[in-house]
């Protein structure tokens, strides 16, 4: 692999820069900071191909490029590569990704023969393109911290996504669900912030938007469910707990609360049509517009921002944010 060019010495002032995943966060975070996102120039060609300018010297500077890589995934993956290229290119003396939802995170390991190891490599990607540091939230499994050959500073919205479960005033009989057998720490961490007890539903995923589950561990007749998940993607993972919670005997579900609300396809429509009236997730990327759900989004704009600031001045993150 060719040597990126070298970095300068000393760090100079910071700059906030982003693609096009998700403007208003990374507004809302460059305003946090007191700071104007950085200007740059991104275009298609003709034949597809994205170009991306840096339209303000970085030379010196540290430098956050603020890009979560949803949907579209590989543009938004594509374009926080350049975007990191461009800065080094240009001088900065630091870069760090920051990326509120990281794609391909659920592929991080074989889970049958003759498939790639797509988290790895996609970390290997933006180690290559000269990032210095990793910002994620609530990464699907903390061992993805391993795909990283920077470092990784994996912060969670949990406790940002626990304040309106606190506000719901829950009654004695509510219950943290975790949807499968990955949420079970995610929901421990709830439930200890909430003083609630744990159920999981145990699921088995058939395709990319079916799964199936194998009934529930954990006192949940009678209860009221609160189902916590890393993310929301075809809603298919609520779909099958909430049946399946139904099925052991649970009241309707309370609420359904994830870091990541993909909504990809139909998905609100099959949360509406199984009871889940109230959806809370955050805006790690870009909320969708036109769904006939009510969502609760709860910004993590001034977490990162925070985050962003501390790392700036080398200070701990451990007074701003709680780690995964
Ligand atoms: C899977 O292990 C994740 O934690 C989520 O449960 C899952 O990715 C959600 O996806 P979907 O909404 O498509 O079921």
């Amino acid at each position: 692999m060719a040597r990126k060019p070298a970095r300068p010495a000393t760090l100079g002032d910071l700059s906030v820069f982003s693609g096009c995943a998700h403007l208003p966060l990374a507004e809302a975070v460059a305003g946090a900071l007191g700071v104007e996102l950085g200007k740059r120039e991104l275009e298609r060609f003709p034949d597809g191909e994205c170009h991306v300018q840096i339209l303000e010297s970085v030379r010196g500077r540290d430098v956050f490029v603020v890009q979560p890589t949803g949907p579209p995934v590989e543009a938004n993956l594509l374009e926080l590569l350049l975007l990191v290229d461009a800065c080094r290119r240009a001088g900065s003396a630091r870069v760090t990704a920051v990326i509120p939802y990281f794609g391909y995170a659920r592929q991080d390991r074989r889970a049958s023969g003759r498939e790639p190891v797509a988290a790895r490599l996609i970390a290997d990607l933006i180690h290559a393109a000269g990032v210095d540091r990793v910002v994620a939230v609530d990464l699907h499994s903390p061992a993805l911290e391993g795909c990283f050959s920077v470092p990784l500073e994996h912060v969670t919205a949990v406790p940002l996504l626990a304040e309106p479960l606190r506000r719901l005033a829950l009654g004695g009989n509510c219950v943290v669900v975790a949807p499968d057998l990955g949420a079970a720490r995610l929901a421990d961490r709830y439930a200890r912030l909430l003083s609630l007890p744990v159920a999981i539903v145990h699921k088995t995923r058939i395709s990319g938007r079916e799964v199936t589950t194998r009934g529930v561990t954990g006192n949940v007749d009678g209860h009221q469910p609160l189902i916590v998940d890393d993310m929301i993607s075809t809603g298919g993972t609520i779909e099958a707990a909430v049946r399946a919670l139904a099925q052991a005997g649970a009241l309707p579900v309370t609420a359904v609360v994830a870091t990541h609300g993909l909504f990809s396809g139909d998905a609100a429509e099959r949360l509406a049509a199984v009871g889940a009236r109230r959806v809370i997730v955050t805006d790690s990327v870009a909320p969708p517009t036109a769904i006939r759900l009510p969502i609760e989004v709860v910004s993590i704009a001034p977490m990162l921002a925070r985050a962003i600031q501390n790392l700036h001045e080398n200070r701990s993150l451990g007074d701003v944010v709680a780690h995964a």
